[in-house]
């Protein structure tokens, strides 16, 4: 089976992190989001992706030089200009020439998700298209569907106002397509999967859901970001764990690591304090600086406070200097 991966995102809410790197190449427990993605995808059945590229293609060709990802061959289509989910997988599977059942999946989902068990689902209702689904809390920010008999969906509303969503069971980022999805989507145009194609499906009776209670985060957020990280050093995931420490990093024996992850070639200062946080490969954090809740590429000076802040690759938080709820460098609205 093959699947299209949208990978093609700008990563706007992870900047200044995505500043340089795209989104699904940031590391989960020290390997790139794509990478425990596409072996998701293998396990499930999927034996070649086609990675969906726009914003920075360069760093997922140079990643995998090999055309695979373990067992999975790779192939890339990159887009003239972004396209939006739904035009971007309609230029992906058009470009690899898909004409059978295909998987999709956003490029930012970490989820225990058996693929398979999704392309069962989907076959047994002979849809058209079958979205993995995941209940929330509030699920106002995200695709959210009405689900009737025999797991049909029924209504597919992109983002409702608080109070009008019609369940707490939203669009997870993992689905099974028919070929005929595609002649719903106009060529080469800006087009929105979510907002443009799911609805249409649903009012079509040809749209159905697979929800399940398997661990699933979307990790696009810089809190989920984290969290997606973190999780992988308790029991949160299914055979799923990282060392706290990459055996890369240099971490002093007199700096103080809770609940984080020091990546390859990290470097921790004595006295410094890293608390519920993840230093991305190469960050540096100065003697008795303390970091918490936060993300970190560049540098933490010495004695500098760090609390709930980004620090993208090129930034410098100076000596002794309290940044709280902030990005560094200062990321602008456009
Ligand atoms: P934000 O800018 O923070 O919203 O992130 P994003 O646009 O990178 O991700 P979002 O969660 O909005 O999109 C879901 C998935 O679709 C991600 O894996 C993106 O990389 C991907 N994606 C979004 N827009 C495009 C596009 O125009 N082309 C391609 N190829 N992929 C896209």
């Amino acid at each position: 089976m093959r699947a299209v991966v949208l990978v093609g995102g700008f990563g706007t809410r992870l900047r200044p992190l995505t500043n340089h790197i795209p989104k699904p190449m940031l590391p989960i427990g020290h390997r790139p989001m794509i990478e425990r993605l596409v072996n998701r995808l293998g396990r499930g059945g999927v034996t070649e992706v086609v990675l969906a590229l726009g914003f920075k293609p360069e760093p997922f060709i140079a990643a995998f030089p090999n055309g695979r990802c373990g067992d999975v061959k790779l192939t890339y289509a990159v887009e003239p200009a972004p396209l939006d989910t739904g035009g971007a997988i309609k230029f992906a599977a058009s470009e690899a020439g898909i004409d059978g059942t295909f998987v999709v999946a956003n490029g930012d989902v970490l989820t225990d998700l058996d693929v398979a068990e999704l392309v069962a689902t989907h076959h047994r209702h002979k849809a058209e298209a079958t979205l993995h689904l995941t209940g929330v809390d509030d699920p106002s920010a995200f695709g959210v569907v009405a689900l009737g008999d025999g797991d049909r969906i029924t209504d597919f509303v992109e983002k409702p106002a608080p109070g009008d969503e019609p369940s707490n069971l939203i669009n997870a980022g993992t689905y099974v397509f028919e070929p005929s999805v595609l002649d719903r989507i106009p060529d080469n145009e800006r087009v929105s999967i979510e907002r443009s194609t799911f609805p249409l499906l649903a009012e079509a009776g040809r749209l159905y859901g697979h929800a399940t209670k398997d661990y699933w985060i979307d990790a696009g957020r810089p809190d989920l970001y984290r969290a997606a990280n973190l999780d992988l050093l308790d029991e949160e995931r299914i055979n799923v764990h990282c060392e706290a420490v990459s055996r890369t990093a240099n971490v002093d024996a007199a700096a103080m690591i809770l609940n984080s992850i020091i990546g390859d070639g990290a470097v921790v200062a004595p006295g410094a304090r890293i608390v519920d946080s993840v230093l991305l490969p190469g960050a540096q954090v100065g003697s008795a600086a303390t970091v918490e809740a936060s993300l970190v590429m560049g540098r933490v000076g010495e004695g500098a406070r760090i609390d709930a802040s980004m620090v993208g690759v090129d930034g410098i938080v100076p000596d002794g200097a309290v940044v709280t709820a902030s990005t560094v460098p200062e990321v602008s609205a456009s």
